[in-house]
């Protein structure tokens, strides 16, 4: 079953191929109208069940609109309207859910709701996000430095701020796609040790540096993200403003980085919070196609799940 969990539970083989084919479906459709369908509909006659239990805008939509380009059907789902979320357990949701449809996203909290539902469903399961980790993201992420900059191969990329679910990923990618990865943020909100000894094992250089200064010299790629995830409670916001505040992703700091370094973040921004608006809309951001191309890593990620 060729679920899609983790960046790292994919081999980087099909990785690679999954990029290759997103950025040729890209490439394929370019000036076409959104609703256009793509010319081999790789899902025509296919169903597919979208489940969030958080809020979304990005992976929502071009799931969405990706399933209708490739030709097949969704259904985006609300977990609080489904029996999901009022004690139908997991495993008995996924088996019944396989009995409709051909594949399922969900973007749950705990990342043990995504193992179960792929565990127990007859059909790929896609990670459209948990508290863990955010592997589409990453492989849009990574198809954006490509396409504005070619290979990440060798790459210095800084993670600025909170050791989160998508830094996580970010640390599969470098073992992946073998680029290094500094992180610099406080101490208290450091990414997980087992991810950062993936990566290394992998052979990636993976540093932390407390200096974001430090950090950023010789950057080819600086990353943000909020700086309190879905899944923080709101109670630790100031505590968590007033550990990452001296990690925002500015001008004075992104000076520091190579001068044709890429600037990204997953959105939603809180702009002059994690990122200044100068950054946000400055000639080093890529942020709104590192967006656009959600769509077009995920309709790749769709085929591999399914095997078309
Ligand atoms: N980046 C991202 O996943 O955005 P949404 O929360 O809007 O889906
Ligand atoms: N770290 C953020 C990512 C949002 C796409 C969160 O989990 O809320």
């Amino acid at each position: 079953m060729n679920h899609f969990l983790d960046v790292h539970k994919t081999d980087s083989a099909a990785l690679n191929s999954i990029l290759d084919q997103a950025h040729a479906m890209k490439t394929a459709r370019a000036g076409r109208p959104r609703a256009a369908l793509d010319d081999d509909l790789p899902l025509d006659g296919h169903m597919v069940a979208l489940i969030f239990e958080k809020p979304s805008t990005r992976t929502r939509v071009s799931f969405d609109v990706g399933v209708r380009q490739m030709g097949g059907q969704s259904m985006v789902l609300s977990g609080a309207d489904m029996q999901l979320g009022h004690g139908e357990t997991i495993a008995d949701t996924a088996r019944v859910m396989s009995r409709y449809v051909d594949l399922i996203m969900i973007r749950t909290f705990d990342e043990s709701v995504l193992l179960e539902m792929a565990e127990f469903a007859d059909v790929p399961v896609i990670n459209g996000l948990t508290d863990r980790t955010h592997p589409c993201q990453i492989m849009a992420d990574v198809m954006t430095y490509q396409e504005h900059r070619g290979s990440i191969k060798g790459k210095k990329v800084v993670w600025c701020g909170d050791g989160n679910n998508v830094c996580a990923s970010l640390l599969h990618a470098a073992a992946q796609f073998q680029f290094d990865l500094t992180f610099t943020g406080p101490a208290q909100l450091d990414p997980e040790d087992e991810f950062v000894g993936l990566a290394r094992r992998a052979g990636s250089t993976i540093q932390i540096e407390r200096d974001a200064e430090t950090a950023v010299q010789g950057a080819d790629l600086v990353v943000a993200d909020t700086w309190v995830s879905m899944h923080d409670s709101q109670s630790t916001k100031e505590r968590r403003h007033n550990l990452l505040r001296p990690y925002q992703v500015n001008d004075a700091l992104m000076a520091h980085a190579k001068p044709d370094a890429l600037f990204m973040h997953c959105l939603p921004a809180h702009r002059e919070e994690e990122v200044t608006s100068s950054v946000m809309d400055g000639p080093a951001s890529v942020i709104f196609d590192e967006a656009e191309n959600r769509l077009h890593a995920q309709k790749a990620i769709m085929r591999h799940c399914l095997g078309k």
